[in-house]
């Protein structure tokens, strides 16, 4: 893993930002795997500003999210469907129909995590997978064993993974008890991957990442294994380390 600790959060925003421009124009076909969360929020607002002023586009890349709540309706606005158009979607030129996200509502949940599990493979894989952290250490939805081998699934949500959301939410009643998740075996199959880590409430988690073992007790440490991640981390999220 290679590890590139910055100043400030915008400063992540940015290089982590400005990587994704490069490989985007060195391949306009990539298939790019999106995470939802506060952290990549400032990503997405330069690449949005990239896409304005540099014309960066986006009509060939297929996007793949993590992540979505089960229950929640694409319109709602605590669902990541809603979270991802209002954050990049709609001011980039990507075509809807090339942004993939699982459906939380499908009537038949199991057939839906195989059905988007072999989407991603027909489309030839995930080239660049963003990722935020867990204070737990899950990645996408992964929670605490989690099985490395898994592949897309229905998870059910952690009470404290539950808290930390609830700030989206009315109220913790309101936050959905389980989500469709990529599996860690799905995430592992992406050629690179980037994992941004912001703020205190992380530090103790990249802290365990970087130092501790390959756990299944702490997902986000199988990224050990991968060939090729950057973590980006600011000072806040290093100070631990
Ligand atoms: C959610 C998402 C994860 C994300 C995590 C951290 O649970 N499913 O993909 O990485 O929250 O979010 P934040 O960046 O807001 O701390």
């Amino acid at each position: 893993m290679k590890l590139i600790k910055t100043s400030t959060y915008e400063a992540l925003s940015q290089m982590a930002a400005a990587q994704i421009i490069s490989k985007i124009h060195a391949n306009p076909r990539l298939n790019l795997g999106l995470a939802t969360g506060s952290t990549p929020t400032g990503v997405y607002k330069r690449l949005i500003q990239d896409h304005e002023v540099n014309k960066t586009s986006y009509k060939q890349v297929n996007s793949f999210n993590l992540d979505e709540y089960i229950g929640i309706s694409k319109k709602d606005h605590n669902s990541y469907h809603y979270f991802m158009c209002e954050n990049l979607f709609d001011h980039i030129d990507i075509p809807i129909d090339q942004t993939h996200i699982p459906d939380g509502t499908a009537e038949n949940l199991d057939e839906e995590c195989r059905r988007y599990e072999q989407f991603i493979q027909e489309h030839g894989g995930i080239d660049l997978q963003i990722l935020g952290i867990g204070q737990n250490g899950h990645i996408g939805f992964n929670e605490p064993g989690t099985s490395f081998t898994s592949r897309t699934h229905i998870i059910n949500l952690a009470e404290s993974t539950r808290k930390a959301n609830s700030r989206f939410f009315e109220s913790l009643e309101d936050v959905p008890t389980q989500a469709i998740t990529m599996g860690i075996a799905s995430i592992m199959e992406s050629k690179e991957i980037f994992l941004l880590v912001s703020g205190d409430s992380k530090a103790e988690a990249l802290a365990r990442l970087v130092n501790g073992e390959v756990s299944e007790q702490f997902p986000a440490s199988v990224l050990k294994n991968h060939k090729n991640v950057t973590i980006f981390a600011d000072k806040e999220a290093s100070a631990l380390l």
